[in-house]
């Protein structure tokens, strides 16, 4: 089993964004039980939270179910794990190395590194524009899935 866990700063707008896109691409592929998918904030400040109304309307518009999608924090317990920790912007992969210890791990990835955009997903928390993040979140997890099978 191959672990893969999002990562953002609140755990209510991108990363259950992502475990939601993420979760929908592994059951068309029928990949469902090879990788699990699962999503956690940098900080504490939506512990048991739904996702933002904005990233539930976006997973409605596009058929993806938001099933499951609870906001949990970080741990440094979740480095060993997951095999990939993917963070939406710089300064959540910064968060992470501080919060697992593991500085500069190649499991530690910022989402759009793997595309060719090499930047960070927009926080929709402060743009307002769900759509782009959603765009840009699908392109990512298309890239990442890449990865993963060409890593295993
Ligand atoms: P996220 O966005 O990291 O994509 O979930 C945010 C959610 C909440 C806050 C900031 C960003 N906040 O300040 O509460």
């Amino acid at each position: 089993m191959i672990n893969v866990l999002f990562v953002c700063l609140g755990n209510i707008c991108r990363s259950p964004m992502a475990e939601a896109v993420f979760r929908d691409l592994l059951k068309k592929e029928n990949l469902s039980n090879k990788i699990t998918v699962d999503s956690a904030a940098t900080s504490s400040w939506h512990i048991g939270s739904p996702p933002h109304k904005g990233t539930l309307g976006i997973l409605k518009k596009y058929n993806i179910s938001s099933e499951g999608l609870v906001g949990r924090q970080l741990t440094k317990d979740d480095f060993e794990k997951f095999d990939y920790i993917i963070g939406m912007d710089e300064s959540n992969t910064r968060n992470i190395y501080e919060i697992t210890g593991k500085p500069k791990h190649p499991k530690i990835i910022r989402l759009l590194d793997l595309t060719e955009h090499k930047k960070d997903v927009p926080d929709p928390y402060y743009t307002g524009d769900f759509q782009e993040t959603y765009q840009l979140v699908l392109e990512g997890c298309r890239a990442l899935l890449e990865r993963i099978l060409a890593e295993n």
